[in-house]
């Protein structure tokens, strides 16, 4: 990671540092973050200056209220990237949200990353945690905005004079319309992430929006998350005061002709700072004329201290993120090792089933244990099923329905098929959204020679042959007429 005393003496970014250090026109200042991309712990890289964390930004923005009352603090959006509705991911956005609300951020604009995790669930954890969610252009499937469109925010400046902020946020598909320099496709910017919900374009939202804030505040600010080409659109064709937005380079900001664009920093190890001033200009204009004073990172420094409140955050969410995290390690092994037994392939392939029970392979077991040959390994390996592999035949205590030469030791472990084609088949005759189908379902081997000589080899069945063993064991195929289905199912 870069540390920020790389990028120059005073911190200062762009050529708006018109005067470094001396903040004391600036009557109120804004901190953004963005791009968090689900980043809450510090790094570990012990080297960097500006470590980040929550735990620090908590006491370093704590410590800057101090000073400065008239401070207002807003996420960007990016907070978890793309998060997925996986459990850790989801697990990342709550605590994401708690932690930034336990923060005071003051408005935490809805990205695009974010909804993949359940639009239900979001709504849920902004009532549960007070999350101040706001989105012009995130609506449900009646074009109903789903999170407050904007929020107004009062402060007084130093000078105590009160002003009223306005707050809105957009989101876009921002890998599409946020890569640098590319042209922003309209396409891009109109979406629907998940059943019932729409990202709608941001460009038939904001008007409406923006006009409601004017009428109400003195300073209108869009929160984008869709990148730079975005920011600079919304900045040229709508002119609110600020527009911030999500980058993947260090905090900066740039006056454009029409207003302030501000770029988040990255991982929240600096957030962006603007300290600004309402000002009458000299020509006597009666609207007060937003001036930037500086534009300064605010890097989540490795001499903070840290909150203690937020650091309890911090290790709870560490805490249960490892346990989902090695469940999920857990379930995915099982799904390569899990052996089922063939009662419970018996109901969708009938015949194969039947057949297969008057095979010498499916009395096996019990024929080796009439024998008494049950403590003879080279046996018991060649007559029962998955032996010593993970969740195959242990003993016949612990695993009696994986005696025998079943399906799955010529098809390999079921486990994943047979969820698959159960889940098809309760969801059959049911509307499917598109994106709710997911993979198709997990195939058996086909075995081949190669899986019938691990027991019919040279030392134990030296008379074998392939494709006359091959006609005796394959299942009988169901006449069936040309062109129908004839796999042996019923
Ligand atoms: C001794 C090895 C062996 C066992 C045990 C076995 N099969 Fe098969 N199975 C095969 C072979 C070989 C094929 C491929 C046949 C071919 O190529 O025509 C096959 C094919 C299939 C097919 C594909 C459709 C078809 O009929 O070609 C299904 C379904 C199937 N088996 C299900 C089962 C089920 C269910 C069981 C347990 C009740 C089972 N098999 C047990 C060797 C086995
Ligand atoms: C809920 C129903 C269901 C269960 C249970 C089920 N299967 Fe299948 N299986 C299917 C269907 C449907 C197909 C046909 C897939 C196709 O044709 O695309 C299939 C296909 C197969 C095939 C052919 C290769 C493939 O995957 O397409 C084999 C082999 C097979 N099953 C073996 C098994 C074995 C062994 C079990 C038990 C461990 C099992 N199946 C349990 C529904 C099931
Ligand atoms: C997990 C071990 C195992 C696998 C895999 C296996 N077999 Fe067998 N097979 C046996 C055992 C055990 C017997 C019982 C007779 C014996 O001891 O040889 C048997 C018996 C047979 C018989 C004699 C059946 C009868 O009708 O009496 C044939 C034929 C046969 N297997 C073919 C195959 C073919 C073909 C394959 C591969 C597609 C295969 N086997 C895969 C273990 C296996």
């Amino acid at each position: 990671m870069r540390s920020w005393s790389g990028i120059g003496i005073g911190l200062c970014l762009g050529l708006l540092c018109s005067g470094i250090g001396r903040s004391a026109e600036a009557d109120w200042t804004i901190l953004y973050a963005g791009n968090r991309l689900g980043t809450l712990e510090p790094c570990s890289c012990i080297m960097s200056e500006a470590p980040g964390g929550v735990d620090r930004e908590a006491w370093l923005i704590d410590q800057f209220r101090k000073d400065t009352p008239a401070t207002i603090v807003l996420d960007v959006g990016g907070l978890t990237g793309t998060p997925g509705a996986e459990r850790p991911a989801r697990i990342r956005l709550v605590h994401a949200y708690m932690a930034l609300t336990a923060i005071g951020y003051d408005a935490i604009n809805v990205g695009h990353g974010a909804l993949s995790a359940g639009v239900d669930s979001i709504v849920r954890w902004r009532k549960q945690y007070r999350v101040p969610l706001v989105s012009a252009n995130v609506v449900d499937a009646q074009g109903k905005p789903i999170f407050d469109t904007f929020r107004i925010l009062e402060l007084r400046t130093k000078a105590g004079e009160p002003i009223r902020l306005g707050v809105t946020g957009v989101t876009a598909a921002r890998f599409i319309a946020g890569s640098a320099g590319s042209a922003l496709s309209e396409d891009a910017l109109s979406r629907s992430p998940a059943p019932g919900v729409r990202i709608e374009n941001m460009f038939d939202r904001l008007p409406a929006v923006l006009e409601a804030m004017r009428v109400q505040c003195d300073v209108t600010v869009v929160l984008c998350d869709g990148g730079k080409t975005a920011a600079q659109a919304i900045a040229q064709r709508l002119k609110p005061d600020v527009v911030l937005t999500n980058v993947f380079g260090p905090p900066t900001a740039t006056r454009e002709a029409s207003g302030i664009v501000g770029e988040s920093g990255l991982y929240g190890r600096a957030l962006g700072r603007l300290d600004l001033s309402l000002e009458v200009s000299a020509s006597g204009d009666a609207t007060p004329r937003l001036q930037l004073r500086q534009a300064i990172p605010f890097p989540i420094s490795a001499g903070a201290k840290r909150s203690p409140e937020l650091k309890k955050l911090l290790n709870d969410f560490l805490l249960v993120q490892a346990r989902a995290l090695s469940q999920m390690q857990r379930e995915a092994q099982g799904r390569k090792i899990s052996y089922m037994g063939a009662e419970s392939c018996r109901s969708c392939h009938a015949g194969p089933w039947e057949h297969w029970r008057t095979t010498a392979h499916a009395g096996a077991y019990d024929a080796l244990v009439k024998r008494g040959e049950t403590d003879d390994d080279l046996q018991l390996a060649r007559a029962v099923t998955g032996y010593r592999r993970l969740g195959g035949f242990v003993s016949a205590e612990r695993s009696g329905d994986l005696g025998g030469v079943q399906c799955e030791a010529c098809h390999g472990p079921g486990k994943d098929h047979v969820r698959d084609h159960l889940l098809l088949k309760a969801r059959a005759g049911l509307p499917l959204q598109p994106e709710s189908q997911g993979a198709p379902p997990i195939a058996m081997l086909l075995p081949d020679e190669v899986t019938c000589l691990s027991c019919h080899d040279r030392e134990t069945d030296p008379d074998f042959e392939y494709e006359a063993a091959l006609k005796r064991v394959r299942h009988p195929r169901p006449q069936a007429p040309k062109g129908q289905a004839n796999d042996g199912e019923s």
